[in-house]
């Protein structure tokens, strides 16, 4: 589970109702809103490492997608830019105290290791995995600059954004002198601006907050807004956490909104649900992908694939999931 993002959000909670009660009884925080805001998000960001969640099931289905979209654009010689707005560290060591915290890994890639006879959607993506791991048994795992890199022709480009401290210097030290890789330590949404379009007009921009902070949601919707306007052939791929929460729900249905109005080939929508809430009501259900101007091979593939990996990877009865493609798609 994401349990990380999941405290975050019950913190907030608490935290707003402690403002409510404390205004009631007639007084105020000494911070000013804005204030309050910048440190909240400081904390928040700060609080936030990918190496509790690396190889989940969130990260299968994202990174499984991403492998697709990028050996697509393989098929022609034409260099691509891949701008990674929110990077993290770049690969994971599976047995550090960060991952095992919770060993998220054992309900996502490691259900996979294993599995005989994966439609080839999947075995392509575990290749990517096991290429990156150097013996047989399941020791690391690659995040999603790791995974493009190995996918990149001498042509290609990654453009990669981190904001935390620790996660950006680990990302730096991974692509230290690789020359067709620039890490920078900035924003990712704004970050963007500057390598959206590329100049060979081929190119994705992954975009992938870990939703901690609520405006996260605005901010991914701004981004793919400002992202399409930019290019409207662009392929945008955004990850969203599939949450008992209305902006959870909502953000896939603004997404459609902007892509129906700014797409040239429609956009494609795969959503899983693996796991119940917990007993508190909270907890991360599952996750979504909704790609704008997507290969036109992917729909057939994630028909295939989505169904195995609920297979492989759901944790109850009830488990599924749903995939919608744009008639233009
Ligand atoms: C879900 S993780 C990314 C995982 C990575 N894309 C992968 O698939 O391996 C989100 C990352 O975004 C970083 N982050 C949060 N806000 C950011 C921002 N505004 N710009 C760039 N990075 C940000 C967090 O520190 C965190 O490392």
């Amino acid at each position: 589970m994401l349990v990380q993002a999941v405290d975050a959000f019950e913190i907030e909670r608490s935290a707003r109702n402690r403002t409510k009660r404390k205004q009631r009884g007639g007084w105020h925080y000494a911070l000013s809103g804005e204030w309050a805001r910048a440190i909240w998000h400081h904390r928040t960001m700060l609080a936030y490492r990918h190496a509790f969640h690396a190889g989940n099931h969130a990260d299968v289905l994202k990174h499984a997608t991403l492998v697709a979209v990028l050996r697509y654009l393989n098929l022609k010689d034409k260099a691509w830019r891949l701008v990674d707005t929110h990077a993290a560290a770049g690969g994971y060591e599976l047995d550090s105290a960060y991952t095992q915290k919770h060993a998220e890994y054992r309900q996502g890639i490691e259900r996979l290791w294993l599995a005989p006879d994966l439609p080839p959607m999947l075995a392509d993506y575990l290749d990517q995995v096991r290429a990156f791991n150097p013996g047989e048994a399941l020791t690391l795992y690659p995040g999603s600059p790791r995974i493009a890199r190995g996918l990149m022709r001498p042509q290609d480009q990654l453009r990669l954004f981190e904001l935390h401290p620790t996660d950006h210097a680990l990302l730096l030290e991974n692509f230290a002198g690789d020359r067709q890789v620039i890490v920078q330590h900035i924003d990712g949404f704004s970050g963007m601006k500057s390598q959206w379009p590329p100049p060979s007009r081929r190119g994705v921009v992954l975009i992938d907050p870990s939703y901690e902070i609520k405006t996260d949601y605005a901010a991914v919707v701004a981004g793919v807004r400002e992202a399409l306007t930019r290019f409207a052939e662009g392929t945008v791929m955004v990850w969203y956490p599939h949450l008992d929460l209305r902006e959870s729900a909502q953000l896939p249905k603004r997404l459609e909104e902007i892509a129906q109005s700014l797409s040239k080939k429609g956009w494609l929508h795969a959503r899983l649900t693996l796991a119940e809430p917990n007993e508190r009501g909270f907890g991360l259900l599952g996750s979504g992908m909704f790609i704008i101007n997507p290969p036109y091979t992917l729909a057939g593939q994630l028909r295939e694939v989505l169904p195995v990996l609920v297979r492989l990877m759901g944790q109850f009865r009830g488990a599924g999931h749903t995939l919608a493609v744009s008639e233009t798609g």
